[in-house]
């Protein structure tokens, strides 16, 4: 029988080439196995382990090996302030996608209702992030996909999220004409069908209809623009989430559909990520931070 640090250590070793961070993997595997913290396995980490708890850790170790993603082995993934259940029918929420709530915050005053729009929320990361921020908004989080939907329901109701009303849709086919928005916000699919990197890591078990999108990755990201004036107030705001390389064909397209401040902010990683435009007034060129 071996402790509970022997495993781990073993199985930081038999990670070593899947993944960037063995340690913290396994670490995180058998947190979920014995369902304690990450203090209980520092103090008490030399403690023989059971037959079953050594099995249920090995198990979880082959899959990871395997290349599956830590947020769906244990079935949930830290976003903003919340705890999210995440499963193969949603996109594990990014630390990326952080910077768009961010950003929409920004836009929202606290202390007056507003209407807020997430199109495609998958897990519902960004529509209950805003809504819990802002308890006096109405959010509306629109998603394709029913499982997708159902999930980010349940993320609502684990964290006491009362103010979003999750609609089925294609994009703005269920928003009402008479319904009119402060800010629109989406993480649209956006990478490209051919990109290399949908081989690799996370992306290849996550589901493809969240991640790609036709005309290099564009062709969501462009419908959504085209169509968001209809539904904004004057002087509402869009913000998108992009490729990093798809910063300038955005700026571009809300420019064209007479979106103006437009902005670029970068991601925790640097990079260039989300853009935000202003309904109405004169299109300015992209200002990049
Ligand atoms: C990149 S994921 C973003 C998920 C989540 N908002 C996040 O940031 O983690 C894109 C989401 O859009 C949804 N989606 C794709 N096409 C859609 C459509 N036509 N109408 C509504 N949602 C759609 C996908 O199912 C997926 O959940």
């Amino acid at each position: 029988m071996l402790s509970y640090t022997a495993l781990i250590n073993d199985a930081t070793k038999q990670l070593y080439d899947t993944t960037e961070t063995p340690r913290i993997d396994s670490e995180v595997l058998m947190q979920h196995v014995l369902q304690k913290d990450i203090a209980w396995l520092i103090g008490y980490g030399d403690t023989l382990a059971s037959a079953d708890h050594s099995k249920a850790f090995y198990d979880l170790v082959a899959k990871r090996h395997s290349g599956q993603p830590i947020a769906y082995l244990i079935g949930w993934r830290d976003f903003w302030t919340l705890k999210l259940t995440v499963n193969e029918n949603v996109l594990i929420p990014r630390p990326d996608t952080e910077t768009l709530v961010e950003e929409a915050l920004e836009r929202l005053p606290k202390d007056r209702s507003i209407d807020v729009l997430e199109l495609g929320t998958g897990s519902g990361a960004i529509a209950l992030s805003i809504a819990k921020e802002r308890p006096l908004a109405s959010v509306i989080a629109i998603e394709y996909h029913d499982k997708a939907l159902e999930l980010a329901k349940q993320n609502g109701l684990n964290n006491n999220v009362t103010n979003v009303e999750f609609r089925l849709s294609d994009w703005f086919a269920s928003i009402d004409q008479s319904e009119r928005f402060d800010l629109i916000a989406s993480n649209p699919p956006y990478v490209d069908p051919n990109d290399p990197h949908l081989q690799r890591g996370d992306l290849r078990f996550e589901p493809i209809t969240a991640l790609t999108a036709p005309e290099n990755g564009l062709a969501d990201i462009r419908n959504i623009i085209e169509a968001a004036p209809s539904y904004l107030k004057d002087n509402g705001w869009i913000i998108i989430e992009h490729g990093f390389n798809q910063a300038k064909e955005v700026a571009e397209l809300l420019g064209k559909n007479g979106f103006s401040q437009i902005t670029l902010h970068k991601d925790i990683n640097q990079l260039p990520r989300c853009t935000c435009g202003k309904k109405g007034a004169i299109s300015q060129e992209a200002k990049k931070q």
